[in-house]
């Protein structure tokens, strides 16, 4: 007998509560918690205990397995995202703010996938099939053959699939939208998803096909509803992008089947999204040569060197507490190099507001853009712009130090490859092989204010016929005791 079971369920996480209440105790949402009814399967307890477990046989580690090879679309960006191709059997879910082009990212690699001659179904959940195919044929694909369908319940497609040829790819767009008859929550809770992620897990487990599920993303960028359904997937793709800019980022943030720290870019055309084989020169274009305040980071992002523009923006504040404001990397790293800036090399920003912009949207885990941070922060500061053919990288230490950072030869040959002369990196660490770049070795912060002070615009207070143009000399924001402590 089937018993049915209220309980309230928080949207956000998933967490099961026997009242309702306001705030979520485990994510520690507002408002997020929901009834739903749950009709829980009850075994009678008699029958339980006389069921005995199913011995079976271990394996060894080294037993011969026979992987099946991966399913590759071709689409290049996608393919070094998944770790070499989609794994037959795995699950996967591709996370995205709406409009962002997770539809169209799927359609491509569909008919990409049975271009090759793979049976590939396409669900939609949210689009009328009329639709989808206009899309398909905007982008030029309409001769792929892809199975098509507009269905959002799981035991219908479950059984469709069941009933076909066998199936290579299933894209579910998106998870959502799912519901499955087996559970009585409205469609879109946290039961129903978890319930038809869980059917279409199993089925990808049983099956061998690939299964690739869609799902949106809340405000604060976590896929919505059920962070649950993370866990129950073999990897977890964001594609991300601004509505601004005309590129996006496909980035694994995990991966049972490959590396997490690869990211694939595009971007998006009339004609779909294009593929973006040199990220570092999309980013670096329009770059404002010249100007104070741009510093071009050398980047990492998995196997792959990206080079971004840094931009900062100092200006006096005319507020009680001065604004910090950061798009694309970590406030709180901002806040640490300007303390570091402000305690190790006598950089006095507390008086300014601090505005940090990653150029083109792109955004940043790395530590090791710290000291093109700091020199973008003491550019805008002493309105000295910074060579127009020099990158940096390098990780700022509490101490005022400059640590080295990863992969320090694969960074400069990116820069050499896009046209810059030299690089300010940490001392230390160059394995005797010649660059090929000029290299500025500096071992503090303290060194590349200096050296950036002494390219700023000179104070010509007592002669002021001379050099006037500078306009907003904010060298003495600069205590010059920093360039005591460090005259090495
Ligand atoms: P879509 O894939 O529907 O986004 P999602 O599934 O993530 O919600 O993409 C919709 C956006 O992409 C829409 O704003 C229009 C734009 N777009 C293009 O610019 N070019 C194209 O060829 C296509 C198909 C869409
Ligand atoms: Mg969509």
């Amino acid at each position: 007998m089937a018993k049915r079971d209220h309980t309230f369920v928080c949207q956000s996480c998933g967490a099961v509560y026997s009242r309702w209440q306001g705030k979520c105790d485990a994510c520690g949402a507002w408002n997020t918690i929901a009834e739903e009814v749950a009709v829980a399967a009850a075994v009678p307890a008699a029958q339980r205990s006389s069921r005995k477990g199913r011995a079976f046989a271990l394996e060894s580690l080294e037993g011969v397995g026979n992987p099946t090879p991966r399913l590759v679309c071709g689409i290049g960006e996608l393919d070094r995202v998944a770790g070499g191709g989609f794994v037959p059997g795995s699950i996967l879910l591709i996370g995205g703010d709406p409009g962002i082009g997770k539809s169209t990212l799927l359609v491509q690699a569909s008919a990409a996938l049975a271009t090759r001659g793979l049976n590939v179904v396409y669900v939609s959940g949210e689009e009328a099939v009329d639709q989808v195919r206009m899309r398909a044929q905007r982008l030029g694909l309409a001769g792929a053959k892809v199975g098509l369908a507009a269905e959002t319940n799981a035991e219908n497609i479950l059984a469709t699939l069941a009933g076909g040829p066998p199936v290579h790819v299933v894209v579910i767009d998106s998870i959502q939208t799912m519901w499955s008859d087996s559970v009585e929550s409205a469609p879109g809770t946290v039961t129903q998803v978890r319930t038809s992620a869980q059917l279409l897990v199993r089925y990808a487990k049983q099956t061998g096909a690939c299964v690739i599920l869609v799902g949106h993303v809340t405000k604060d960028g976590q896929i919505a509803g059920p962070r649950v359904v993370e866990h129950m997937v073999d990897a977890v793709f964001s594609f991300e992008g601004d509505g601004g800019h005309q590129f996006r980022v496909l980035r694994a943030q995990k991966n049972r089947f490959g590396p997490t720290d690869e990211i694939g870019v595009f971007e998006m055309t009339g004609g779909g999204l294009k593929e973006v084989a040199n990220p570092s020169e999309l980013f670096l274009s329009n770059r404002d040569l010249g100007a104070p305040g741009t510093a071009v980071f050398a980047g990492m992002e998995g196997t792959r060197p990206v080079l971004v523009e840094i931009q900062a923006l100092v200006a006096p504040s005319s507020l009680g507490t001065p604004r910090r404001a950061v798009v694309g990397w970590d406030p709180n790293r901002l806040s640490m190099v300007l303390a570091v800036l402000d305690a190790r090399c006598g950089v006095r920003l507390g008086g300014h507001d601090v505005y940090l912009n990653v150029a083109g949207g792109f955004r940043i885990a790395e530590p090791a853009a710290d000291l093109a941070v700091a020199a973008a922060l003491v550019s805008s500061l002493t309105g000295a712009p910074l060579p127009a053919d020099a990158v940096y990288f390098g990780e700022a230490s509490l101490t005022g130090a400059v640590r080295q950072v990863s992969q320090a030869p694969a960074r400069l040959k990116e820069a050499a490859k896009l046209g810059f002369a030299r690089a300010v990196i940490p001392a230390g660490g160059q394995d005797g092989s010649t660059p090929p770049v000029e290299v500025d070795a500096i071992s503090s912060l303290a060194q590349l204010v200096a050296s950036i002070a002494a390219r700023a615009p000179r104070k010509t207070a007592p002669r002021p016929a001379q050099g006037a143009a500078g306009g907003g000399d904010l060298r003495p924001a600069i205590a010059t005791a920093g360039s005591d402590d460090y005259s090495d």
